[in-house]
């Protein structure tokens, strides 16, 4: 007899940065300032992230485009290759991501990519704390969230590969 389940999660919509503490909205400024680094000439969508670590650094990245559009990439895998290249091993305490296009003004709700979340996953998986998520939308509303596994529900973890 099949079982139906439910998943379901939490987050928290802010009407703007204002709510959030000095600390969170600096991250969402440096996320900001971030979309300026982006090479994003041919979707013209600029994607800005900044990780806090637990050492306290933080660290910026951006998108970057290619002529063959596969072999770009989004601004928060990069961010955390090069957060995991200056700080090796330390943890990721929050990751804060900004958007700026000229040709996208919406009220829906932008959220990391699916490669994204899978490799956020990893580093949450790796480091055994869960990464906070805060995500500016063009509305200037904040998505936040306690941990990125809770949208990516099943993601594909080491323990699916052990025998
Ligand atoms: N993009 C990101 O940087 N992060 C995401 O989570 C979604 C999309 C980038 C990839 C591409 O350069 C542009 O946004 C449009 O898809």
């Amino acid at each position: 007899m099949a079982k139906t389940r439910t998943i379901s999660f939490e987050y928290n919509e802010l009407e703007s940065v204002s709510e959030l503490s000095e600390h969170k909205r600096s991250l969402i400024e440096k996320a900001q300032e971030a979309c300026n680094l982006a090479y994003a000439p041919y979707s013209q969508f600029r994607v800005g992230a900044a990780i806090l670590l637990e050492n306290g650094s933080v660290v910026v990245g951006s998108n970057k485009e290619n002529a063959s559009f596969p072999a770009g990439t989004c601004a928060e895998r990069n961010t955390i290759g090069t957060a995991s290249d200056l700080h090796p091993g330390e943890t990721i305490t929050s990751m804060a991501i900004a958007s700026s296009s000229d040709i996208l003004l919406t009220d829906e709700i932008l959220a990391p990519c699916g490669i994204c979340r899978q490799v956020m996953c990893e580093s949450e998986n790796n480091q055994r704390t869960p990464i906070e998520l805060l995500v500016l939308m063009p509305s200037g509303k904040v998505l936040q969230l306690d941990s990125v596994s809770q949208i990516l529900p099943f993601h594909f973890n080491p323990s699916n590969l052990k025998k």
